[in-house]
């Protein structure tokens, strides 16, 4: 009984206290807010557009909130073009007073963060050179690296009077694995007019389909023919049916799939759940099979894709296509790099390896003659 009575005092007493306590530091807590509230204002809640970027920033660029700002910018762009508003100079009041863009680009930015689609797929085009490409999964994404060799590889075919008198006859390009149509339409619109002839081939339907819808869209700025064709460079009844309808080329380029099995593994989620794993990845552990079939189909055989640019004997007219190199493929490393140059020095006078803006080893050249540019 005393137990329970002292107990329940304790318990009343220790109510009360607390009670108070609570409201003394209520109060005291209300003076600091006011207080607070008097020196620094409560901070505004985020816009739309802050929010977003902070998402964008803290999912894929480590904070990074400049380069959340561009990709924001981009999408902001790409959505109001495509619903003919002005692009306004701050997204704030622009998205409050829009909320279907709003929508829009909040469900992009969770494309992005979520389900880590590339950029380019969200805004469906991506330029190359003057080219406007339409990009499409699971075709590869043309990449900056591609674009930079290619318009060298322009410049450089500039520099040789390509009607030559010699030959009387157009320089015929060969693109193993076009995908998108880059590279091709690239050289078709860039190199003079009426001088070249383009081929693209691809194994992939899906990337030949948009190949076509690319050269159909960048209709205005071709300078020269571009046909794109289905091959799968393994088969070679399909090879030998090819070169039987088009005849061998001149000039091989390519860009094809060098990511060895295991860098495919490391590769990041926005690349292996997006991009066709055909475009990119090797049977082999050096990421070499489509240069040594390259090569191999570049030599001198009943199917081979590259016409002989060697003269036949040391007092035969050297072809003017003899300057222009036979071979020009990307290539991912230095090893590589390398490695592909030891292989094509087996078959052709002689190679060179050229690096990228970034200061690596990115195409391999190589010539059937001493003469290059
Ligand atoms: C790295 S992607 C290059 C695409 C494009 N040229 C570019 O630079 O963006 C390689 C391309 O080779 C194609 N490819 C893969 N295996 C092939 C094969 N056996 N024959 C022909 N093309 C193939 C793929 O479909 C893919 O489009």
């Amino acid at each position: 009984m005393y137990k329970g009575t002292s107990l329940f005092a304790r318990s009343t007493q220790i109510n009360n206290t607390t009670h108070k306590m609570r409201q003394r530091l209520i109060q005291t807590l209300a003076t600091q807010n006011i207080r607070s509230r008097l020196v620094r204002p409560a901070p505004a809640p985020l816009s739309i557009e802050n929010q977003l970027t902070q998402k964008l920033a803290s999912s894929l660029f480590n904070g990074d909130l400049i380069q959340a700002k561009q990709e924001f910018r981009w999408m902001l762009d790409h959505l109001c073009t495509n619903s003919k508003h002005a692009t306004p100079s701050t997204g704030i009041d622009f998205l409050k007073a829009n909320p279907t863009i709003a929508e829009k680009i909040g469900e992009y930015v969770k494309e992005r963060t979520e389900n880590h689609k590339p950029l380019q797929y969200i805004l469906g085009t991506q330029p190359f050179g003057e080219l406007d490409l339409i990009v499409r999964q699971p075709v590869l994404i043309p990449r900056w690296e591609t674009e930079e060799w290619s318009l060298n590889l322009c410049t450089m075919l500039n520099n040789v009077d390509l009607m030559s008198k010699v030959e009387r006859r157009k320089l015929r390009i060969l693109d193993i694995g076009t995908g998108s149509g880059c590279i091709a339409l690239l050289l078709a619109s860039k190199l003079p007019k009426g001088r070249v002839e383009v081929f693209g081939i691809d194994q992939s339907q899906v990337a030949l389909e948009l190949a076509l819808e690319n050269k159909a869209r960048n209709k205005g700025l071709l300078q020269n023919p571009v046909q794109f064709s289905k091959l799968d460079i393994m088969d070679d009844n399909a090879v030998r049916s090819f070169v039987q309808a088009h005849g061998d080329v001149d000039m091989i380029v390519s860009n094809p799939p060098y990511i060895t099995p295991s860098e495919y593994a490391e590769l990041t989620p926005d690349v292996k759940n997006w991009e066709d794993p055909c475009a990119l990845v090797t049977e082999d552990g050096l990421g070499l099979q489509f240069y040594r079939r390259i090569i191999e189909l570049s030599v001198a055989s009943e199917s081979s894709l590259l016409h002989s640019t060697a003269p036949q004997n040391a007092s035969s007219m050297l072809p003017l296509y003899a300057q222009v190199p036979q071979l020009v493929l990307e290539v991912g490393s230095h090893q590589q790099a390398t490695l592909v140059s030891r292989l094509s020095d087996d078959y052709f006078k002689h190679s060179r390896i050229l690096k990228d803006l970034a200061g690596q080893d990115r195409v391999v050249i190589a010539y059937q003659s001493d003469i290059n540019l």
